[in-house]
């Protein structure tokens, strides 16, 4: 057996909560392997809408077991509060979730940092979702994290009052302090108590080695989906840096985020949004600043799933599409919210850039300063929502997803045309 990984092709938010929510029933196990609450995965069923940041999203599915891998990073009240939230949907998450013991914890300090780092870059922001990712991350980097089965070791709490310490020299050396910022509304104080009662909330939950845990689990013929978080573009080696987030998004950070070798990836689905978007700073091409941005930001609903900030919109960028192809080796395309892009008299896609007289077929060093050279297409009118088969598309929208085809040399296989999990279409996927 081998694990199949699903990721974002874009900068996140493509709708990778949804899709892994309808494949789960397809797969034993779903892991996250980087990333940490920064994202914001939807599921939504029965008129019912859950936001996931931590818990993988095949929870929903009461046989699957949800491996949060030792690539992802926690932040133990985020994830106390998820298994609340899911257990006021009647759901008993605990059982059937597993902690890699590797992964690192995000300390209240870290997100302490993260804010008083993007203040201090003024202008130049990256627009993190201040979780404390880029912190965190450093921190483990630097060998200096603390990771979730430190949290049983007998001198855990030296060890945080250790590195909270530290953080706040930092923090005071660039002239905040803890009393500078609240977190979600509260003192940091008040918040550290909340902390640590969320690290004895988590303790029964069973920790594993990830890498371990997955080979077993290959070894039994349980099949696994791996689940990324943010998207290509975001990734810290390749993505828009230094507007990125500070994990590996594409398909090596399965294998070091879970601990498998390459041999073991099987089918890498790329999630793509039938249009573009971006929240937070950094380079978008494709990025509309008319009343055709307004319109897809507001038929698209699309405001962060973690922060509420209104997402940046603009059309396909298929030559940015291809780069994300070729680094993931994606084998299957899914496609996400066409149904936003009904109404339009003429879609635009980009194949190509311009920049300083010269024609891009790839994306540059910077991903700066590119205009894009678009081709337009016939929109449609119909309503794609209710659509239970691809024989039901308007051929426009048919000739559009074999424009990406063609364009990408990869076959769009499954179509969602609604935030349901009913709303998906499947197209030559077994
Ligand atoms: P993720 O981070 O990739 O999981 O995506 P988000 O959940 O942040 O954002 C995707 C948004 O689009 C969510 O509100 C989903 O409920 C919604 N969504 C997913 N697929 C579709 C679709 O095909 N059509 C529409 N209209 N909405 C969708
Ligand atoms: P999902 O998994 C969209 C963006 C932030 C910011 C940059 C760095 O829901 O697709 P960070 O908090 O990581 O330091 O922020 O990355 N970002 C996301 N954008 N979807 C996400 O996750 C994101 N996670 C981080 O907006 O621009
Ligand atoms: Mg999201």
């Amino acid at each position: 057996m081998k694990v199949d990984v699903l990721l974002g092709l874009q900068w996140g938010d493509e709708g990778k909560g949804k899709i892994v929510d309808v494949l789960t029933p397809r797969y034993d196990v779903i892991a996250r392997f980087q990333g940490g609450p920064n994202a914001g995965h939807t599921i939504e069923w029965d008129g019912h809408k859950v936001v996931l940041h931590t818990i993988p999203s095949g929870v929903l599915n009461p046989k699957a077991i949800n491996l949060i891998g030792s690539g992802v990073i926690i932040d133990a009240q985020i994830l106390k509060k998820e298994i609340e939230k899911l257990a006021s949907f009647g759901m008993e998450v605990k059982s059937r979730l597993r902690i890699a013991r590797k992964a690192h914890l995000i300390l209240p300090t870290h997100r302490l940092l993260d804010a008083t780092l993007e203040k201090s870059r003024g202008e130049a922001k990256i627009g993190s979702t201040l979780k404390g990712i880029g912190p965190t991350y450093t921190d483990k980097i630097a060998r200096q994290g603390i990771r979730m089965g430190d949290v049983i070791q007998p001198d855990f709490i030296k060890r945080y009052e250790h590195a909270k310490n530290a953080h706040i020299r930092t923090i005071s050396a660039m002239g905040e302090s803890t009393a500078s910022f609240l977190l979600d509304g509260i003192s940091f104080d008040e918040y550290e108590k909340q902390w640590l009662d969320a690290l004895k909330f988590l303790s029964d939950i069973e920790q594993v080695d990830s890498e371990y845990f997955i080979h077993q689990q290959l070894s039994a013929g349980k099949r696994v989906l791996a689940e990324g978080a943010q998207g290509t573009l975001l990734d810290v080696d390749f993505g828009s840096y230094p507007f990125v987030t500070s994990s590996n998004t594409v398909t090596a950070g399965v294998c070091t985020g879970l601990g498998i070798a390459p041999s073991l990836v099987g089918n890498v689905f790329g999630i793509v949004k039938a249009y573009c978007t971006r929240v937070g700073s950094g380079p978008f091409p494709t990025e509309l600043f008319n009343e055709t941005g307004d319109t897809l930001r507001r038929n698209g609903n699309e405001f962060g799933s973690t922060t509420g900030r209104p997402r940046r919109c603009g059309w396909l960028d298929l030559a940015a599409l291809k780069y994300s192809v070729m680094i993931n080796g994606v084998t299957h395309i899914f496609l996400t919210k066409p149904d936003v892009l009904s109404g339009f008299d003429q879609i635009a896609v980009a194949t190509s850039y311009q920049r300083d007289g010269a024609s891009l077929t790839e994306l540059p060093y910077d991903h700066e300063n590119l205009t894009p050279v678009l081709e337009w297409r016939k929109g449609w009118s119909e309503d794609l929502t209710k659509l239970l088969d691809v024989d039901q598309f308007p051929i426009e929208f048919t000739d559009y997803i074999k424009f990406i085809e063609d364009f990408t040399c990869v076959p769009v296989s499954i179509v969602s045309v609604g935030p349901d999990r009913e709303q998906t279409i499947f197209r030559d996927f077994e």
